[in-house]
């Protein structure tokens, strides 16, 4: 297991935790091991058609499906083009001005930029509003910093965990600027898996048993593929929203 510290943050770290933000912001993920990848399946039967989540979810097994069926929702065409354009021109003055991270030391997410921010113009903070009321049900303590992920086109995540301590049960992603393929496996079976298909402007929402048990990665341009398809990679930036730690994560302890 390697080690991850975002490069604004030098955080004290432990030996588990591999993708860290300052702890002030309380933004840490612990990443789980970094395993091989495994193939996608490339399957379709009429009766497997009929479930409209194929379109976006491939899954090694019937638990797995049943599963992210229910714990990882992607809303496809979330954003129209305009309010992807609108989020665009609010966050990349500041992001052009930051130059991607290659060849980091702990090597857990590759080719990437990255900030936070609280506060919003009012158009943004509208687009984002509807992220959040449908994320978290109502009286959710989110956290307060959003969190812009910039990958280069050459850039991925690998297989992680998002850590307990500093980030609740959901996780709620807006995808800009490119789709790619997401891929979540079991961290106790690697033999479960699944490919999540992320359109542009789609929004994902990954919560609980997806959240907890299955580690996720962005892959890279050369792995990206869906149900056998090539789905073209390039500069993608995730907005994602959290919510606060479970009161059972954040025991000092
Ligand atoms: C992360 C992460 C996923 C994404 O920052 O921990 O997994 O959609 N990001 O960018
Ligand atoms: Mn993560």
């Amino acid at each position: 297991m390697s080690t991850y510290v975002s490069p604004a943050i030098r955080c004290a770290l432990t030996q588990s935790v591999l993708r860290s933000w300052c702890k002030s912001r309380r933004h840490v993920v612990v990443c789980g091991s970094l395993t091989s990848h495994h193939g996608t399946r490339n399957r379709s039967t009429a009766a497997e058609e009929a479930k409209p989540f194929h379109r976006y979810l491939d899954a090694s097994d019937a638990a797995t499906e049943d599963i992210l069926a229910r714990d990882m929702i992607i809303h496809e065409d979330f954003l129209s083009a305009e309010e992807e354009k609108s989020l665009l021109d609010e966050v990349e003055p500041y992001m052009k001005r930051l130059r991607y991270e290659h060849d980091h030391w702990d090597d857990a997410i590759h080719g990437y930029r990255e900030t936070e921010r609280r506060k919003w113009n009012e158009r943004n903070m509208t687009i984002l509003q509807r992220v959040k009321d449908l994320a978290f049900p109502p009286g959710t303590p989110q956290l307060a910093y959003i969190h812009i992920l910039d990958i280069s086109k050459e850039g991925y995540i690998k297989p992680h965990v998002d850590a307990v301590r500093f980030c609740g049960n959901t996780i709620a992603g807006l995808n800009l600027l490119s789709s790619a393929v997401m891929k979540l496996v079991h961290e106790k079976d690697k033999d479960r898996f699944a490919s999540i298909l992320l359109r542009q402007r789609s929004l994902y929402i990954m919560k609980d048993s997806a959240r907890y048990d299955y580690t996720h990665e962005v892959l890279p341009e050369s792995q990206s593929r869906f149900r056998g398809q090539v789905i073209p990679r390039d500069r993608r930036m995730s907005i994602i929203c959290r919510n606060e730690p479970l009161p059972e994560h954040t025991s000092d302890s």
